[in-house]
């Protein structure tokens, strides 16, 4: 059996990674406390003590409005942690996974869907911290996987928390009959938190790299939501949904990844849908 380190185990995804693969490996998964990535004392003990054949790095300070209060944290824990992790598997001869954010593509201005190489120049702390964290990650470790995930969303489960997203949004829009207002000039993908789970594995047989993993979006955000709704409950968005015009009025905000490089280099295992085909397996499996 695969002995795989997760980070950030208690975390939105980590707690589903667990969850899902504690019975096809043997999943080593250290609170915040037991395994500090920004000590890298810490960090490199814990490797030779456990001896993990794989790391799947999730800790993060995800919360991209407190990275742009506390960007000295931001930058110990997404850009040192991940060094931290990378040198270590380095020289350990682990394979890293970890994970970046398709917020490294919100300084763009072009058309989606993105793929990895296109220039990026990030207009926030987390995505400039995300990126920088790719970049050095890879050089200390040419054999790392960065995956650039999309937001993600699921409902609550027992012993797993949620975030503020997507679903649980509109959601509570319906309940609370208060309006939701959605940017026009925004394009990102949306992606169930259960696909990712899903497809890590298969990232583990990756050239080292980068990938956009999630799913992929040409509809902006007030059209998507628009389109749930009248999926889920035949509501026509009405006064429900409302479009906001005014946010973002540099440029579109667009984060609308491919995801052609990691299907390819999979072999066809990685294959993400589009947003809304995620919503609708979503929304029949969680009625
Ligand atoms: N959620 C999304 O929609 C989304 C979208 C794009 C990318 N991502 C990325 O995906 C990854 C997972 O995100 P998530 O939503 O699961 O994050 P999360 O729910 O905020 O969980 C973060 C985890 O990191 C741990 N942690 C924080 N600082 C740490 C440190 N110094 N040492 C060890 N552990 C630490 C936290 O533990 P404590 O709570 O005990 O501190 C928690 O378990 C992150 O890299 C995030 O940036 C997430």
């Amino acid at each position: 059996m695969q002995k795989i380190l997760v980070t950030g185990a208690s975390g939105f995804v980590g707690s589903r990674v667990v969850a899902r693969w504690r019975n096809e490996y043997k999943i080593l998964a250290p609170s915040h406390s037991e395994l500090d990535i920004t000590d890298r004392e810490s960090v490199d003990s814990y490797f030779l003590q456990h001896t993990p054949d794989v790391v799947v790095h999730l800790a993060a300070i995800s919360n991209t409005w407190y990275c742009e209060q506390h960007p000295d944290e931001s930058y110990r824990v997404n850009v040192e942690g991940v060094c931290n992790l990378a040198a270590a598997a380095a020289r350990n001869g682990v394979k890293f996974i970890f994970f970046s954010s398709d917020q490294v593509y919100n300084g763009n201005c072009e058309s989606g869907p993105l793929s990895e190489d296109v220039a990026v120049a990030p207009e926030n702390v987390y995505g400039r911290h995300k990126l920088e964290a790719e970049q050095r990650a890879l050089e200390l470790c040419p054999t790392a996987v960065a995956l650039r995930a999309t937001w993600m969303y699921d409902i609550e489960r027992e012993g797993m928390p949620v975030h503020a997203n997507f679903v649980l949004n509109i959601a509570r829009a319906i309940k609370d009959r208060t309006p939701l207002v959605l940017p026009v000039r925004e394009y990102r993908g949306i992606t169930w938190v259960r696909d990712v789970v899903e497809y890590l594995p298969a990232t583990f047989a990756l050239p080292g790299g980068v990938y956009n993993f999630g799913a992929e979006c040409s509809m902006d955000t007030y059209e998507t939501a628009c389109c749930y709704c009248e999926m889920l409950v035949g509501l026509q968005s009405g006064p429900l949904l409302q479009p906001d015009y005014e946010r973002y009025p540099e440029h579109e905000r667009n984060l609308a990844m491919s995801t052609d490089k990691i299907f390819r280099a999979s072999g066809g295992r990685i294959c993400f849908g589009s947003t809304m085909d995620g919503l609708r397996i979503f929304a029949e499996m969680n009625p």
